[in-house]
C-alpha cells in the first residue's frame, strides 16, 4: 500500500452522506449540558465540525475487514480543507489548524464505552483538555472549543477516559492535527505532496484479521460495557493489580502472558503506517518534510535510514528547531513526534530506501536483567516482536524526477525558551519519582484517582518551574515516556543511568517537547511555564497500558 496514495489523495468530508445522517438521527442533542462547561456565547467559532467516534470495518490486510473504532468527521463552518480524511485508514482525519483560529468540536460517542478527546501537546483550558473526569457515556456529546494558541507543529488527538485510553487508541482512535502560522508559511519547506504525515503503530492480528488486544476488549467485545481493564478511580479496584486483573478474567482470556503485557506495556508484531502494513512511499527527487508520529500504545523506535544516511531533524514535538539538527538515529516513544528533512534529490530513480527501527537495550531496564532467561522472561515476552527489535518501517522508493529544487534552510525558526533563572524552584526542582510498588505503577508510589492532587501537585499560574523525573527506583524499572498536559517544555538536562547506552544520541532535546522518554536509571529535568489558563490537567506515562494502570495523575494550576 503507498503511503502516498493514503494520504495526498485529497478526499475532504464536506458533507455527509446518507449514512451518516441516518447514525446521527439518534443522537439525543440535549445531553450537551456536561459539554457546555467551558463554553461562552461569546465564542464565535472559525472552524466548526462534528468528531464521531463509532465502529467501523476496515480493509486492512487481503480477506476479511478487521473491526476497528474510528473518528469520522462533519465540517459545520469553515474551509472545508481544513478536514482532510484517510481514506483507507481507521485513523481520524487530519485536522489542519491555523494558529489564532478559533475552534468548535462537538464530539459524539457511538462507543459502547465513555470517551473524551485530548487534543495531544495543544495549550487549551482545562474543560477542553479531555480530562477523563469530563467522560461522556455511549450517544453523548462534548462541546469542546478552543483557540489556537501553539506554534506551528506536528500535534494529535485520541481518547481519554480512565482505565481505557489503551484499548480505545489501539483500536483506531487517533488522528494528527497540524497546526501551521505565520512564521512556518514563510519558510522555504517541503508542502502539498512534499509534506507527508507517518502516524508509526505497531498492531497484533489473529487468524481472522482482527486486532489482537488484551483481554476481551475492543468493538466486538463481549462484556464490553463491565470489561473494564481497571475501575476508575482506583487503577487496582483496591485489590492490587494481581487481584485486579485475575477477578476481571485476564487470567482466562489472555493468561499470564497478557497480565504481564498490560505492567509492561502491549507490544504487538505488525508495524502499521497510517494504518495499513507493508508500507511504501514513492517520492520523486526532492525534498520532503516527513512528520512522524508514534502513535503506538507502548512500543519505543530508534528510527535510522538502513543506508546509515544521517537524519535531518527540523522539528519536535512542539514544532520547528530554530536550526536543523543531523542525527544518526533519532529515539521515538510512544506520543513523541519528529519532523525531518529528507531530501531524495540526490538518488537515483529506482533507489529503494527504507526506514528501520534499529536494536536497542535497557528499556526494559532492571527487570529483564534481573528475570533474563528464566521462566518470568519468557512470561514477559509477550510478543514475537521483542522490544528493542530491529525491523523495518516503511520502504521509500525513489520512482520521478523534477527538477524543482528547495534548499534546507539554516534557520527555521526563532523561539523565545523560558529562562531557567526565571523559574520559582530553580534552587530545589519539583521531583517525581516513578515507582512500582505492590505490582502498582505510579509517581512516588500514589496511582491515579480522578480528582485528587497531593500538595507537591500544586503549581502557580503565571510561573515558571523546573520539574524532574526519577526512574531509579525498585528493583523493576523499565522506559516511560512522561508527557506533562498543557504546557510545552525544554528539556534542560538528563542524567543518564547504566541503561541508556544505546539509546543516548537519539534525543532531539533542542526543540519543544510534551512527551519525553526517561529510561531505566535516568533523571531527566524540564523547564516549563504554566500560562494563561488555570485548572485541573494531567501528567502520565504515555506507554498506554501504564497509564490505563493508573501511572498517571493530575496536577492543579492555581490563580
Ligand atoms: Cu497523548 Cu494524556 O495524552
Ligand atoms: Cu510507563
Amino acid at each position: 500500500m503507498a503511503i502516498h496514495e493514503a494520504i495526498t489523495r485529497r478526499d475532504f468530508m464536506n458533507g455527509v452522506g446518507m449514512g451518516t445522517a441516518a447514525l446521527l438521527a439518534g443522537v439525543p442533542q440535549t445531553q450537551a449540558a456536561p459539554g457546555m462547561q467551558g463554553a461562552s456565547d461569546a465564542f464565535e467559532p472559525d472552524l466548526a465540525l462534528e468528531l464521531i467516534a463509532r465502529p467501523r470495518n476496515a480493509s486492512l490486510r487481503p480477506g476479511r475487514t478487521t473491526s476497528v473504532w474510528s473518528y469520522q468527521s462533519r465540517m459545520l463552518k469553515g474551509d472545508p480543507t481544513s478536514v482532510q480524511a484517510l481514506p483507507d485508514s481507521y485513523l481520524g482525519p487530519i485536522l489542519r489548524l491555523r494558529r489564532g483560529q478559533k475552534v468548535r468540536i462537538d464530539f459524539i460517542n457511538r462507543l459502547d464505552q465513555p470517551s473524551t478527546v485530548h487534543w495531544h501537546g495543544l495549550h487549551v483550558p482545562d474543560t477542553m483538555d479531555g480530562h477523563p473526569r469530563f467522560a461522556i457515556g455511549p450517544g453523548e456529546r462534548y462541546r469542546y472549543e478552543f483557540e489556537v494558541r501553539n506554534r506551528a507543529g506536528t500535534y494529535w488527538y485520541h481518547p481519554h477516559p480512565h482505565g481505557h485510553t489503551g484499548e480505545q487508541v489501539y483500536f483506531g482512535l487517533a488522528g494528527l492535527l497540524l497546526v501551521s502560522d505565520g512564521e512556518e508559511q514563510t519558510l522555504p519547506l517541503p508542502r502539498g505532496q512534499y509534506d507527508v504525515p507517518i502516524v508509526i503503530q505497531d498492531r497484533s492480528f489473529d487468524d481472522d484479521n482482527q486486532f489482537r488486544y488484551l483481554g476481551d476488549t475492543g468493538p466486538t467485545a463481549r462484556g464490553n460495557a463491565s470489561g473494564a481493564p481497571s475501575a476508575p478511580g482506583n487503577a487496582m479496584g483496591g485489590r492490587g493489580m494481581m487481584g485486579g486483573m485475575m477477578s476481571r478474567g485476564a487470567m482466562m482470556s489472555g493468561g499470564m502472558g497478557g497480565m504481564m503485557a498490560r505492567m509492561m506495556g502491549f507490544l504487538g508484531d505488525t508495524i502499521l503506517v497510517n494504518g495499513r502494513p507493508d508500507a511504501s512511499i514513492e517520492v520523486a527527487t526532492h525534498p520532503y518534510r516527513l512528520r512522524i508520529l508514534n502513535g503506538s500504545n507502548s512500543r519505543i523506535y530508534k528510527l535510522a535510514w538502513q543506508d546509515g544516511r544521517p537524519l535531518t531533524v527540523i522539528g519536535t514535538d512542539g514544532g520547528l528547531l530554530e536550526r536543523p539538527v543531523h542525527k544518526d538515529y533519532v529515539m521515538l516513544a510512544p506520543a513523541e513526534r519528529v519532523e525531518l528533512w529528507a531530501d531524495f534529490s540526490k538518488d537515483d530513480l529506482g533507489t529503494q530506501l527504507t526506514l528501520m527501527s534499529l536494536a536497542f537495550e535497557g528499556s526494559m531496564g532492571g527487570m529483564m536483567g534481573m528475570m533474563d532467561g528464566g521462566p518470568m522472561a519468557a512470561m514477559m515476552d509477550n510478543s514475537s516482536l521483542a522490544a528493542g527489535a530491529q525491523f523495518p518501517i516503511f520502504k521509500v522508493n525513489v520512482a520521478r524526477k523534477t527538477n524543482a529544487r528547495l534548499e534546507l534552510p539554516e534557520r527555521l525558526s526563532a523561539v523565545s525558551w523560558p529562562r531557567l533563572q526565571d523559574a520559582v524552584n530553580r534552587a530545589k526542582p519539583r521531583a517525581f519519582r516513578i515507582t512500582m510498588a505492590q505490582m502498582q505503577w505510579g509517581f512516588d508510589g500514589r496511582g491515579f484517582e480522578m480528582m485528587a492532587v497531593a500538595p507537591n501537585e500544586v503549581v502557580k499560574l503565571g510561573t515558571t518551574e523546573v520539574w524532574e523525573f526519577a526512574n531509579d527506583s525498585g528493583m523493576m524499572t523499565m522506559a516511560h515516556p512522561i508527557h506533562v498536559h498543557d504546557p510545552q517544555f525544554q528539556v534542560l538536562e538528563r542524567r543518564h543511568g547504566a541503561a541508556s547506552g544505546g539509546v543516548r544520541d537519539g534525543y532531539v532535546d533542542q526543540g519543544w517537547k510534551d512527551t519525553v522518554l526517561v529510561m531505566p536509571g535516568d533523571r531527566v529535568k524540564l523547564l516549563m511555564r504554566f500560562a494563561d489558563y488555570p485548572g485541573l490537567y494531567l501528567y502520565h506515562c504515555h506507554m498506554l497500558e501504564h497509564e490505563d494502570l493508573g501511572l498517571m495523575r493530575n496536577y492543579r494550576i492555581e490563580t
